[in-house]
């Protein structure tokens, strides 16, 4: 019984990041609203600046592309909002939301369409399966910052 409800929870979550390029253009508010008005409840929120080392790590995964040191650099160069978000199918309804990496491929409607200046940057981060949108929370977030 405690396994299945520890399971329901992590399915029912998934990690975001309001990347540089949505602060510094002033967007923290819309997109946020747009993502209660979808449907997803806010259980983790805050604005943070990665270090090289932290956005190294949270990207290692793309570490051999090519363009790997440019991610860095744009994820680094001011503060960015994570939040950990909750809603049935939250990692695959997050993904819809947010909608194709590149934005000139997402979706009308799509947060990376109203958003998103380029395949690089690309205005918010969505985790792509439970089990990194439970490793990318608690890189991001203490116990004590989830509710
Ligand atoms: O973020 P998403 O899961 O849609 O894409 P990804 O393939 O996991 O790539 C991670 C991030 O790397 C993207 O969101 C872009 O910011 C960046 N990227 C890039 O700069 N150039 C590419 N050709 C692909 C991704
Ligand atoms: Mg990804």
């Amino acid at each position: 019984m405690h396994e299945n409800l520890n399971k329901a929870m992590v399915t029912n979550r998934t990690f975001t990041m309001l990347k540089p390029d949505s602060v510094e253009k002033g967007n923290i508010g819309a997109i946020l609203e747009k993502i209660t008005a979808s449907g997803f409840r806010i259980v983790a929120l805050k604005l943070t600046q990665m270090t090289t080392a932290d956005a190294q790590a949270f990207y290692e995964v793309h570490s051999e592309r090519p363009f790997y040191g440019e991610l860095v650099e744009y994820m680094t160069r001011g503060p960015i909002v994570s939040a950990i978000l909750e809603k049935d199918n939250a990692v695959e309804d997050f993904r819809t939301l947010i909608g194709a990496t590149n934005p000139a491929e997402a979706a009308e409607g799509t947060i990376r369409k109203l958003y998103a200046a380029s395949i690089g940057e690309n205005a918010v981060h969505g985790s792509d399966s439970d089990e990194n949108a439970a490793i990318e929370s608690a890189f991001h977030f203490s116990g004590r910052e989830q509710f």
